[in-house]
């Protein structure tokens, strides 16, 4: 594979940002950010799998059996392997000598196993450490047209999939929650989902009261109020939206009034992006319409999150958050409403910000 774009471009951009903060290593552990620096990525396990960035270095030190793989899949030009059997700190140790680290300052990956930090302080005792963060969280929080391309598709498929459970109706009466979050997954693969963002939410009456419900052996029974947030990746990039619906029956009473209530939140959230407006007046917005209501401590999280390689990242739409919006920023907004023992409502998009407000990825109807 080429260091065409995206990856070209991300690497400069990469080293510009340490050069910044004056880091002379990054070094990355299987990640989402080694796959946005390297376009591959593994599970995280018990081998060294490391990803090293300097200003004029990019390698892979990986274990002998991924060297084919990362050949074949990644654009980074130079892999040193090592055997099962070999002391992968010593290889370490003369990577950081070969790289001329010494006492300079290394980055490293939020999402490294403490075990490998261990590592790489013992094989470069000199250098002083700090999060890759510092210059990843920059980088990732406006995503480029690749990055925009996988999570409308991975939105397209979500957002065809939660049509369908619409159409249910009377059909998903008597299913448990984990019956539906089976077929949740069986319609998403169908319609050519890699699989899930996060284990599907079908939280059915009382159970929709906590947000991250997941989904267990509950029956749905006529008029419960059903919170259904789920997504689907496309080349690693999440699709996340959330609809509560009533499949058939009445719901329980006041049900009507938190559901318009969390609607209206949601508009007034998604109606105040823009660029340089910031993160928590966007939490505010939403969370205004929850209070005047009378529910405001029953809103119980943050009004949304950044969404890319991972489906929790920056910018978290939160007060406290005064970071401003930028055009290729994507988040989520998704006010909820809890009534502890009775039901659970939330309404979430994701949200593209533009040049002149935002584009919303999903669009399904969003009446219950
Ligand atoms: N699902 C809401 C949050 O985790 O922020
Ligand atoms: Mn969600
Ligand atoms: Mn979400």
């Amino acid at each position: 594979m080429s260091t065409d774009d995206p990856y070209a471009e991300r690497l400069d951009r990469t080293r510009e940002a340490m050069a910044a903060v004056g880091a002379d290593l990054l070094v990355c552990a299987p990640s989402p950010t080694m796959r946005y620096l390297a376009g591959w990525t593994e599970h995280p396990s018990e081998r060294h799998l490391l990803l090293f960035v300097t200003d004029d270095d990019v390698l892979f030190l990986a274990p002998e059996m991924y060297g084919d793989q990362l050949e074949a899949d990644s654009w980074v030009p130079s892999i040193q392997t090592w055997d099962d059997g070999d002391d992968p700190r010593a290889l370490i140790e003369a990577l950081a000598a070969d790289l001329e680290i010494g006492d300079g300052r290394v980055l490293v990956d939020d999402r490294m196993w403490a075990r490998f930090t261990f590592d790489l302080r013992g094989a470069i005792p000199d250098a002083s450490f700090g999060l890759a963060s510092a210059v990843t969280t920059d980088l990732r929080i406006r995503k480029d047209d690749t990055e925009l391309d996988r999570l409308r598709e991975a939105a397209r498929i979500t957002d065809a999939v939660c049509v369908e459970l619409r159409e249910l109706g009377e059909e998903a009466i008597g299913l448990t929650e984990r019956d539906l979050a089976e077929e949740i997954e069986r319609r998403l693969s169908a319609h050519g989902g890699e699989g899930n963002s996060f284990e599907p939410i079908v939280g059915s009456g009382p159970n929709g009261a906590r947000p991250h419900h997941g989904h267990g052996d509950r029956t749905i029974e006529r008029g419960d109020p059903v919170v259904l947030d789920f997504g689907t990746l496309v080349d690693g990039y999440p699709g996340d939206q959330t609809r509560t619906v009533v499949f058939a029956g009445d719901p329980p009473e006041g049900y009507e009034e938190v559901h318009e209530t969390v609607l209206n939140a949601h508009h007034a959230g998604v109606d105040a992006v823009e660029p340089g407006v910031t993160a928590e007046s966007i939490d505010r917005a939403a969370r205004e319409v929850i209070e005047d209501a009378g529910y405001g401590d029953e809103f119980l999280h943050r009004t949304g999150h950044g969404v890319g390689l991972e489906v929790h990242e920056p910018p978290y739409i939160v007060e406290g958050n005064d970071r401003e919006l930028e055009p290729g920023m994507v988040f989520s907004v998704e006010p909820g409403i809890y009534l502890e023992g009775e039901f659970g409502v939330r309404i979430e998009d994701l949200v593209v910000v533009t040049e002149n407000g935002c584009e919303r990825l999903n669009d399904t109807p969003r009446t219950w």
